[in-house]
């Protein structure tokens, strides 16, 4: 059995806990034990906590979970695949387990938890910049909710700390894309 297995038994465990405590007929006592049920089923998926919605935190995230090692590559995509602008002509695209599951049964949009990585190469294969798309429930719905980053590979943001929450910039562009959930490398609905 995995240590996520075992994880996710005692969280279904807890669950089942807290609902048992849930009073049906108290109307706001059962949204707060809706929100941490929610909560938690992210994080079940996930394995790990979810950061605060900040680019220190986001990052700190992405360096402990050691994503280029543990995450899978988007479906279909390899390893410094070509891109396009403004992107970098090579790139490589991580997914965390929420959104490796939308893109596999084609869900048309991804679930809050989702967090997609893209390490943007020059073309001689060094690291120019990495581009983060992360799902955080209620954080933007005009735009899919999605928090953005452009980080450097030194960690700094780019744009002098501009490139990171609700980008003007990358949301312009990836609108194109709105219909999928505002994702640019391939359709991920039917
Ligand atoms: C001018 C258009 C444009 C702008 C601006 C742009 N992107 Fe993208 N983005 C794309 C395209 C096109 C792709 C698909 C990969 C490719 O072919 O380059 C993509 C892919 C991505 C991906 C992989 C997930 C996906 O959507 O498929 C991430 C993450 C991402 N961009 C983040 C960002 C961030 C963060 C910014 C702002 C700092 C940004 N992008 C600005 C066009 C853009």
């Amino acid at each position: 059995m995995s240590p996520g297995a075992t994880r996710s038994g005692l969280l279904i465990a807890g669950l089942v806990l807290a609902a048992g405590c849930a009073q049906p007929d108290d109307g706001e006592e059962a949204v707060v034990e809706e929100a941490v049920v929610e909560e938690a089923v992210v994080e079940e998926i996930v394995g790990q906590e979810m950061p605060e919605a900040t680019a220190e935190a986001v990052w700190a995230f992405l360096e402990a979970t050691g994503f280029r090692d543990s995450w899978e590559l988007w479906p279909g995509k390899g390893e410094k695949y070509e891109g396009s602008e403004p992107h970098g002509a090579l790139l490589t695209t991580y997914v965390n387990a929420p959104a490796l599951q939308a893109i596999s049964d084609l869900a048309g949009e991804m679930p809050v938890g989702s967090v997609v990585v893209k390490d943007n190469f020059m073309p001689d294969g060094m690291l120019g910049a990495t581009t983060v798309m992360y799902k955080v429930e209620g954080y933007n719905p005009e735009a899919g909710d999605w928090w953005w980053a452009k980080y450097m590979p030194d960690g700094s943001v780019d744009m002098d700390g501009m490139a990171q929450g609700r980008v003007e910039m990358c949301i312009g562009c990836h609108a194109g894309g709105a219909d999928n959930d505002y994702l640019m490398t391939a359709k991920i609905g039917p």
